[in-house]
């Protein structure tokens, strides 16, 4: 069943065009991670789920009611911010309990309300402290709490976990998970954290500049991509993009080079809009590619300009003299590789690297849309 519908969402704020007609489907029990660069409107777009902020036009239906006009607390909603907001003055309990109260229920049903969150958020010893004497992590969790007492048919989450250690983060993070496991409710989750994102979520979106870029699952997305945009958004360190030249183009498949790179054969899902002599952009992934001793198709050579060992994985930058890349987000070196084992690389040395055939991206000039063959979800 459809827990959530957002039906051509456009917000304005005078003339700035925050939100440009977002339509999403999200089914009951469903965890969305919602993704994009800071300003992309997030925020925006849960606040006006909750209804904090209205809408210019669209509809917002939950459970397939109409609730574009209705006030935040006759939504069925419950939202947890960054900031945890609590009442310094009220004791946990007393913070769990205060929208059951705002909402006059009688207090026996409040008492087993905040009782039954507790319990679930494992904070029942703490009921009678003040959010001062707690840890941030707790202080996040009497934030949930909140939320839960309130029985929201859609819970919505805006960087909940961001104030907190790495540590505490990745212990939240498994809690929230589990959460979201045992209450089956929906959730609506929006984060900045590449882990959080591929980890936590059912199906995650990713928003530009106030438009959806894509919606699907994780590896779907990341796998998958449906344009330079996304594909360059998930995953950390980031795609590569060269510039390329269009060497061929025979049925399904087309030869690409540049000054710098050997020319490799990519397999194609649409060929249509491509011709030889044409200057694409190349993708892949710093895992897909591997330091070798001799050049072959889609070879190229460089220089080591810094090593990142982080222990199980290591990170090469590397200068790769004339080769053109497309939007590099370091200054160190164009090309970015990530090895999955100890390596004894160093600075300034010479290597040979080559990119895997089978993981290469194609997008297409205008407008970036991927225009290589689908991978596979599954590794064989
Ligand atoms: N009340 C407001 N008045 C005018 N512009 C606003 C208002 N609130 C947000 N905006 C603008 O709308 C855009 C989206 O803001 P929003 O807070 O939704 O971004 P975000 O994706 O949550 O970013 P971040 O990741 O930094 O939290 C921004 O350009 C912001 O400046
Ligand atoms: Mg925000």
């Amino acid at each position: 069943m459809t827990s959530l519908e957002l039906r051509q969402i456009n917000k304005s704020y005078g003339a700035y065009h925050a939100l440009r007609g977002i339509d999403l489907a999200v089914e009951e029990g469903e965890f969305i991670v919602m993704v994009g660069p800071s300003g992309c409107g997030k925020s925006t777009l849960l606040k006006t789920i909750a209804g904090l902020e209205g809408i210019t036009s669209g509809q917002i239906l939950i459970d397939g009611r109409d609730v574009s006009r209705e006030e935040p607390g006759d939504r069925g909603i419950a939202m947890v911010f960054q900031s945890y907001a609590l009442y310094p003055h009220m004791t946990v309990a007393e913070n769990m309990g205060f929208g059951l109260r705002m909402a006059k229920r009688p207090k026996a049903e409040i008492d087993a309300a905040v009782e039954r969150a507790a319990r679930i958020l494992r904070i029942t010893d703490q009921l009678e402290k003040r959010p001062k004497q707690l840890s941030g992590g707790q202080r996040q969790r009497v934030a949930i709490g909140r939320a839960i007492t309130r029985s929201p048919d859609v819970f919505l989450f805006d960087e909940p976990l961001s104030n907190l250690d790495a540590a505490l983060r990745t212990q939240m993070r498994v809690e929230l998970s589990s959460l979201h496991a045992e209450l089956g409710a929906t959730m609506v989750y929006v984060t900045h954290d590449q882990v959080e994102a591929m980890t936590m979520a059912s199906r995650i979106v990713v928003l530009n500049q106030g438009v959806i870029e894509q919606v699907g699952s994780p590896l779907e997305l990341y796998r998958n991509p449906d344009n330079l945009f996304v594909a360059g958004f998930l995953g950390a360190p980031r795609m590569n993009f060269l510039s390329v030249t269009v060497d061929e183009v025979s049925g399904r498949a087309a030869r690409v080079s540049a000054p710098g790179l050997a020319p490799v054969t990519v397999e194609l899902s649409h060929p249509g809009p491509l011709q030889k002599g044409m200057t694409v952009t190349l993708g892949v992934r710093p895992e897909n590619i591997s330091v070798v001793t001799d050049g072959a198709a889609g070879a190229l050579s460089g220089v080591i300009r810094l090593v990142e060992h982080l222990g199980r994985e290591t990170i090469l930058y590397v200068d790769a003299g004339d080769l053109r890349t497309v939007a590099s987000e370091s200054g160190t070196g164009n090309i970015t590789v990530q090895l999955s084992y100890v390596a004894p690389f160093k600075h300034d040395q010479s290597v040979t690297l080559k990119l895997d055939p089978a993981e290469l991206y194609l997008f297409a000039p205008d407008g970036g849309r991927t225009i290589s063959a689908r991978k596979a979800i599954i590794d064989k």
